[in-house]
């Protein structure tokens, strides 16, 4: 249906979205219809990161600018989304956080063919849950990650409370030297350790934007870690009540309301905030990125149009979602081990640098990471090695995450959403996730029931770890 898809076309764009839930009224409700089409055109485009006399950079997005395409579905609605490679390499699409059919999920040479430059692929799926998710492509995601490819899928749930303003905040950086150039996405050097830090820090594609919001009104930001690298500890700051922002979901899963402040994200990783505007038009809040010593400001709300009416500042939960409960007591404990391979552990940090034949010896490998000691061959998805493990379908089983590095790692699980239950290092809150962070040293213990069938990534989201080792998948049969 033509119509329909114009219509999810046209919210495409952070800003524009921003601007559109201004004066009151939440977002208008997806297209009627059961069935929701979209047209994604992947292909390079320029926009305008830093401010003159830098130039516009080569940005590759799904829409005409990034963020974009923010695609919104009511529960139960079906998308089929169209994917067009106009890139010079091949691609594909992965619904982050989805549980979907193994043939939707966007995985070259796993679950589908690699869609060549010129070609299309569809994909229809119904999502289950409610919530924020996005997309992404799965090879050479360093680069086109790095170069804005991806966008937001929101599934609006059925009833819960009403907000008077529904916002998208895609927060990444990007790698752009002084002329708006990009520079080098990986290094061996970050790609060993934490990664290679962009130069510059956005909110939806904007540095520290203005993003306005309806006065005295309730407001739901979707705070996205879009990001490949860094990862983020969030604040929304100078609220007259309520003390601060609330997180009311984690990657789309709804979390009893509790307040922001202190839920590291990853790479990957989303909260969905709640909070409440200053009642008089003009007056500001600032989103904060407080994980370093130097708090970040990344982005200011500020209050227009005339006060909405007063009411209590009360934060609702939203409606329970209907993941498959694991049968915690019948579950087999898989280990899953997260370690440095043992060439780079050979290496200091010195050594790293130094070593005139670092890079014939083993950097041209490239394989800096591991699970259960088995590394991803290379970047791409060519070479498949053998499942890490494989389950059997229905039954249920507990991760046991352990990280035996002195890095972080935003470990993520395609079609599948995690019960996080519990962790040796610190207090867990329990909850669904996606994408979960383990922090240097610890274990956590994560569950599913494997009631989807296939052969599911399973990878750090730091995208240069992912692509240099840390990635495998699970088979469910
Ligand atoms: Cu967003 Cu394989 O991941
Ligand atoms: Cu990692």
């Amino acid at each position: 249906d033509a119509r329909l898809s114009r219509r999810s076309l046209l919210r495409a764009g952070g800003a524009a979205l921003a601007a559109s839930a201004v004066g009151g009224g939440s977002l208008a409700a997806p297209g009627g219809g059961d069935l929701v089409e979209v047209e994604l055109l992947a292909k390079q485009r320029m926009q305008r990161i830093l401010p003159e006399p830098a130039n516009a950079s080569p940005l590759v997005t799904y829409a005409e600018r990034f963020p974009g395409p923010v695609i919104r579905l009511r529960k139960g609605q079906r998308l089929r989304a169209t994917l067009v490679n106009g890139l010079t390499e091949h691609t594909s699409i992965h619904w982050h956080g989805i549980r979907l059919s193994n043939a939707e999920d966007g995985v070259p040479f796993l679950t589908q063919p690699p869609t060549k430059p010129g070609e299309r692929h569809v994909y229809e799926f119904t999502p289950p849950d409610s919530g924020s998710f996005f997309f992404h492509p799965h090879c050479n995601t360093v680069e086109l990650l790095g170069r804005g490819l991806a966008g937001a899928l929101i599934v609006e749930e059925e009833g819960g409370p009403a907000f008077d303003a529904d916002l998208v905040c895609m927060i990444k950086d990007w790698q752009l030297d002084k002329t708006g150039a990009f520079g080098a996405f990986t290094s061996d050097r970050g790609a060993s350790r934490a990664g290679t830090f962009g130069s510059v820090s956005t909110v939806n594609g904007l540095i520290e934007p203005v993003i306005d919001v309806p006065a005295n009104g309730d407001v739901r930001a979707r705070l996205y870690n879009v990001d490949s690298t860094r990862v983020i500890d969030l604040r929304v700051e100078g609220t007259e009540s309520g003390g601060g922002a609330w997180i009311i979901a984690v990657d789309g899963n709804p979390l009893p309301p509790r307040p922001l402040d202190g839920w590291p994200m990853g790479p990957a990783m989303r909260l969905d905030v709640i909070f409440r505007a200053p009642k008089d038009p003009g007056k500001t809040l600032r989103l904060t990125n407080v994980y370093s010593a130097q708090p970040k400001p990344l982005a200011v709300f500020r209050s227009v149009g005339t006060a909405l009416p007063n009411k209590r500042f009360a934060p609702r939960a939203l409606p329970a979602a209907s993941i498959p409960q694991p049968d915690l007591k019948n579950a087999t404990v898989v280990p899953m081990a997260f370690s440095a391979t043992a060439v780079a552990q050979i290496f200091d940090d010195a050594l790293l640098t130094s070593l005139p034949f670092a890079d014939s010896l083993c950097l041209s490998e490239k394989t800096f990471w591991a699970i259960n000691q088995q590394s991803w061959p290379e970047g791409g998805h060519e070479r498949l090695p053998p499942p890490i493990t494989t389950l059997e379908k229905g039954r249920s089983y507990v991760f046991e995450l352990a990280n035996l590095t002195p890095h972080l790692h935003p470990i993520h699980i395609h079609g599948y959403t995690f019960s996080v239950l519990s962790s040796d290092l610190r207090k867990v809150v329990p909850h669904h996730a996606d994408t979960v962070l383990l922090e240097p040293k610890e274990r956590l213990r994560v569950a599913i029931k494997a009631d989807n069938p296939g052969d599911w990534m399973f990878h750090c989201h730091i995208i240069e770890h992912q692509d240099t080792g840390m990635m495998g998948y699970i088979r469910v049969a």
